[in-house]
């Protein structure tokens, strides 16, 4: 299996199904405006825990979803009755018929994936004509707390560092309308920035969740040792007791959409 620089653990998997819980309005809303309408042939891209499944098959769409854990996607599949494909979407151009879909999908998939110009190009071929592509990715840069806190200093330091050091680019979100044009797809028709601001109370799970599953890179890496990941844990517990009503950013979520000719 890939890099996948989250780890594959039963954490990272419960940490993506509440953050699918977080963003599941944003990403109905964004599919609604997509068009997506009842027996469209519907194809989730880095499918994981099958959330966004879960909201093509309540809109009646038909739902396939594609991504290199196997095992997530059987489950995924399973869980909402729709189909899955077990693929590297780097490498498979294959993996699905060309024109396939009414409806091409991916969350948070070209964030982890080495070339996503060359991604976004496949899963354009996988749409058909009339048919539209949906992306959402994050831009990691916006997180942060006010006023400043040297905790989520540390959180940004140590997981915007482990990406870079795997190669991968916190800011793809921001990059979306650069990368359909270099995939020969042209501007998106149109894009979304979705946010959630809100207190160290409520966001300190969040923080928490997400630098548990990069602490093990991050150690590999030499950007953090054990020593310093148990003093963070216990400094953001910290933190949220004594700071709850400090602001604090989520990462931004942004969207883009293109459809493609009858
Ligand atoms: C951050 S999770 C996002 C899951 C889901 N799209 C969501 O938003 O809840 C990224 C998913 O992409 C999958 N993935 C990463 N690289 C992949 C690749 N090269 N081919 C297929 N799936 C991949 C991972 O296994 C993981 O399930």
């Amino acid at each position: 299996m890939s890099d996948y620089v989250m780890g594959r653990t039963v954490e990272e998997y419960e940490r993506l199904r509440r953050q699918a819980e977080v963003w599941a309005p944003d990403t109905a809303r964004l599919l609604d405006r997509a068009g997506l309408s009842p027996g469209d042939r519907c194809l989730d891209v880095g499918c994981g825990t099958g959330a966004v499944m879960d909201l093509m098959v309540t809109r009646g769409g038909r739902a396939t979803g594609i991504d290199l854990d196997e095992d997530l996607g059987e489950k995924a599949a399973a869980g909402c009755g729709g189909t899955f494909v077990a693929a590297n979407v780097e490498s498979d151009d294959d993996a699905v018929p060309a024109g396939g879909f009414d409806l091409v999908y991916g969350r948070l998939i070209l964030l982890h994936v080495a070339d996503p110009a060359a991604v976004l190009r496949r899963m354009w071929r996988w749409v058909a004509p009339g048919g539209v592509l949906v992306v959402q990715d994050y831009d990691m840069r916006a997180v942060d707390s006010n006023p400043p806190l040297a905790v989520v200093d540390e959180w940004r330091r140590v997981f915007l560092g482990a990406y870079a050091a795997a190669g991968r680019d916190v800011r793809l979100g921001f990059r979306l309308p650069t990368l359909f044009a270099e995939a020969g797809i042209g501007a998106p028709d149109g894009t979304d920035v979705t946010g959630r601001l809100g207190t160290m109370a409520d966001s300190a799970a969040m923080l928490t969740a997400t630098f548990r599953s990069i602490a093990p890179l991050a150690i590999a890496r030499g950007l953090l040792t054990e020593a310093q990941r148990d003093t963070w844990l216990s400094e953001i517990d910290t933190a949220a007791r004594v700071y709850p009503e400090h602001s604090s950013m989520w990462p931004l979520l942004l969207g883009a959409v293109k459809r493609r000719p009858a």
